[in-house]
């Protein structure tokens, strides 16, 4: 029997999902796990593509190879058509993107027994903030990734409609909620409401290219980047006068779907350029040894666990853990300092949220709960920002990383009349 699966292709995890008996039913990827990471590992010594967590395990384990994540942000940048060649093969990053989705279609068909002809997808409302043509070409570039997996066809529902859909059992009538899916790439919104019988309507869906993956990039840049030369001062290569370092390749290394781009002998020779003609070289020759061993993802990593750790109320001492550029070292990240770091993009989310309901010219009042989903909903700064916006809501807090796919789930009933 061929069917439809629902796929929450996400900027850190992703997930599948079907119908079963009128339910919606997660089909685990990877062992007992609901979800996966949206990771792919070109592995040079065993010449083959690992992806989920066996891809993260071989970067840290510092096997040889290519490491990628964060793939969904480059969806609509001309990077997705550029090619390069990995394990003996011309590949774009269409193509990349393609092999994730086929290896989470092979699995869900093991899994399940079934074939899948048909994918229903989750997309962020919008790809790119400011930028519709961007916006459009991420559609585009997302369903031909589909079609080079082998889906015969592809539909598309907002990742934070599949949330509403996944939350209307608890619905009331009189009831006028608001999805707050905030993942690691984009923050989503939806609000609704009963719609009669079993059905929910849509009042309004908005979105803003702001998330966890945001918050890792400030943090690294605000925090580790400086440890690594961002911000020194390098001599002019004649003459007394110096210039600071420029912050292009800093920021790149912040960011983890531009960490791959950085490996290659023309930044290395830039880096090893700003180090001999360094004030201070120290801190440049530690970004010369990140690009040499790679490890640009362990940094980013490193800052993630330190963003989960210093927003735990339970952690007293949260920490940037470092042990890959040096044993032991480590950078303190207390929570105020981490909540005066992001505030700027909490206030993104937080406005983002308000012209969800300015579009809908619903009064903030009026909202009775906020739903919160996706795995940044769990940070205190984006909680923060909403609620002292919508006061008077309720916070409901839905299944964080499996809203979404339960339902684009449930959606796969309709999806292909
Ligand atoms: N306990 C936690 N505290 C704070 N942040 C967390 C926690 N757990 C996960 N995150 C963050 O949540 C993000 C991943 O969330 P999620 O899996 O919902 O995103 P996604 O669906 O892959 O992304 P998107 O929907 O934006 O494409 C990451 O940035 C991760 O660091
Ligand atoms: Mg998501």
């Amino acid at each position: 029997m061929s069917g439809t699966l629902g796929i929450d292709f996400g900027t850190s995890n992703s997930a599948a999902g079907i119908l079963q008996d009128d339910r919606p039913h997660i089909i685990p990827l990877e062992g007992e796990a609901p979800t996966m990471p949206t990771a792919v590992f070109f592995d040079y010594e065993e010449r083959c593509m690992h992806v989920g967590a066996r891809a993260s395990a071989a970067l840290l384990a510092g096997d040889e190879g290519r490491y990628m994540r964060g793939l969904k942000s480059l969806l609509g940048t001309r990077l997705m058509r550029e090619s390069r060649m990995l394990l003996g093969e011309r590949l774009d990053f269409i193509d990349i993107v393609a092999r994730f989705l086929a290896e989470v279609k092979r699995r869900a068909e093991a899994v399940s027994g079934q074939t899948f002809e048909r994918a229903l997808s989750g997309r962020p409302v919008r790809f790119h903030t400011g930028d519709a043509r961007r916006n459009e070409q991420a559609l585009v570039d997302l369903t031909e990734a589909y079609t080079r997996a082998g889906f015969g066809e592809v539909s598309f529902l907002n990742e934070p409609e599949a949330a509403a859909l996944a939350n209307r059992a608890a619905l009331q009538p009189g009831d006028l909620r608001l999805v707050v899916d905030i993942g690691g790439g984009t923050s989503d919104f939806t609000l609704f409401r009963h719609g009669g019988a079993d059905e929910i309507e849509i009042v309004a869906s908005h979105g803003v290219r702001v998330g966890g993956t945001d918050f890792d990039r400030r943090l690294s840049i605000a925090r580790v980047m400086p440890q690594l030369g961002r911000g020194s001062e390098i001599r002019h290569a004649f003459g007394k006068e110096t210039h600071l370092a420029p912050n292009a390749i800093f920021n790149d290394l912040a960011t983890w779907a531009k960490i791959p781009f950085l490996y290659g002998p023309d930044t290395l020779r830039a880096a090893t350029d700003l180090e001999k003609h360094a004030l201070h070289p120290t801190r440049l020759a530690r970004l010369v040894k990140v690009l040499k061993e790679e490890l640009g993802h362990d940094i980013a990593f490193a800052v993630e666990e330190g963003k989960i750790s210093a927003n735990d109320p339970r952690v007293s001492d949260p920490v940037i853990q470092l042990d890959m550029l040096k044993k032991g070292a480590r950078l303190s990240l207390p929570a105020e300092m981490m909540a005066r770091k992001l505030s700027k993009l909490a206030d993104e989310i937080g406005e983002a949220a308000e012209t969800t309901l300015r579009q809908a010219r619903v009064e903030p009042a009026k909202v009775t709960h906020l739903v919160f989903v996706g795995g940044s909903s769990l940070m205190r700064v984006v909680e923060e920002a909403l609620t002292h916006r919508l006061p008077e809501a309720r916070v409901h807090r839905g299944a964080a990383l499996t809203a979404i796919v339960d339902g684009l789930a449930m959606g796969t009933a309709t999806a292909f009349p």
